[in-house]
């Protein structure tokens, strides 16, 4: 159905996604913004499980990536530059003196040609071709992105992408999830667990500094559940830079992994909605939200503060253009970037 006009008049719809179990998905060709996701808790109750606006023109206004598709690159390039066949390119420094999300206009500012399917399972086939060195990136990139909102309540995104020229894909979502149901109160009551055997410090502007440092009993060790407000205020330089998590954890799935392996659980145990994550991908990025910081009025008039809600975007790490002992992002003319990450959801 149609959802508004962009300010250059462009028309931008906005699709529902139902399942067999009432689970419902609305989302957005701009950005590929998923809007609204409505999970039962455990009495059955259908509620809104993530942050975000009620208007095409808030989103269009400003932004912090609720729910959207980001790229070309998820994630920070140091300085926003990189060497790539011979080649510097310099990207936007839109975050400090890095490059964040792809840039200035990334793939969340952009209005995706969009197909629904109600054949099988409902779906949402999202396509955006992006010109070579937009933003800065080189080559022509044909990207594919399918929302699948599946019977096993599942949220499922499959990312495809082909390219012309060598260049850098690093795609995500950027939901801001809030288990306890329109987003009734912060998030540090939930509790998380990350599949993983490290995760990377980071300098002040959040780019990793290189080292892969064990969890062994630290603030940073969700390998076993535990509420996101139990360490959090710790005492810890690397809470203190990013005000909060705002990290890369090393996943434990083989990181050629062709099919999704855990990632993450999220558990909010007052309305029992459980959330398991898995990926395809060798890295998640946990966010705490710590950013919020009541700037944004959302849905149903909640004002969101600081820690409103989180984000768990898998993705390779921060920063690899620029580290070569990373697993690496270069997407090659004739070879295919394929991505899968499902989020799926229960009561317990
Ligand atoms: C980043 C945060 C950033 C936020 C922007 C997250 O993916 O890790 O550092 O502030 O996006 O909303």
């Amino acid at each position: 159905m149609p959802w508004g006009k962009l300010p250059d008049g462009t028309a931008v719809d906005l699709y529902v996604l139902t399942n067999k179990n009432g689970l419902e998905a609305k989302i957005t060709n701009y950005g590929g913004i998923v809007v609204s996701l409505n999970t039962p808790d455990r009495n059955g109750k259908m509620e809104d499980v993530v942050l975000g606006y009620e208007k095409l023109d808030e989103y269009v206004k400003d932004n912090p990536y609720f729910g959207c598709i980001v790229g070309r690159y998820g994630n920070r390039i140091a300085k926003g530059r990189f060497e790539l066949d011979g080649k510097t390119y310099q990207l936007a420094k839109n975050n400090g003196e890095n490059h964040l999300h792809g840039g200035l206009k990334g793939f969340d500012k952009v209005v995706w040609e969009a197909v629904p399917d109600t054949a099988g399972e409902a779906s949402l086939n999202l396509s955006y071709v992006s010109p070579d060195m937009e933003e800065g990136y080189p080559g022509n990139l044909e990207v594919r992105v399918v929302y699948t909102l599946t019977d096993k309540d599942e949220l499922k995104i499959t990312y495809f992408a082909t390219t012309d020229k060598q260049t850098h894909v690093n795609l995500t979502h950027h939901g801001y999830f809030n288990l306890t149901g329109g987003a009734k109160r912060d998030i540090l009551a939930h509790e998380l667990s990350i599949n993983s055997s490290g995760f990377l410090p980071v300098d002040k502007g959040l780019i990793p500094t290189g080292e892969l440092r064990g969890l062994g009993g630290s603030p940073f060790d969700f390998r076993k559940p535990k509420p996101i407000g139990n360490d959090i205020n710790f005492n810890d330089i690397q809470l203190e830079i990013a005000e909060g998590y705002d990290h890369n954890w090393i996943l434990s799935n083989p990181q050629s992994a062709k099919e999704p392996g855990l990632a993450a659980t999220l558990h909010d145990p007052e309305s029992g909605r459980y959330m398991e994550v898995f990926t395809t991908e060798p890295g998640i990025q946990f966010y705490s939200g710590n950013f919020l910081d009541g700037k944004y009025k959302g849905k149903g008039g909640v004002v969101y503060q600081d820690r409103w809600g989180l984000c768990l975007e898998t993705q390779h790490f921060p920063d690899t253009p620029n580290r070569l002992i990373f697993p690496s992002t270069v997407l090659l003319p004739g070879t295919h970037y394929s991505s899968t990450t499902i989020y799926q959801f229960s009561v317990k």
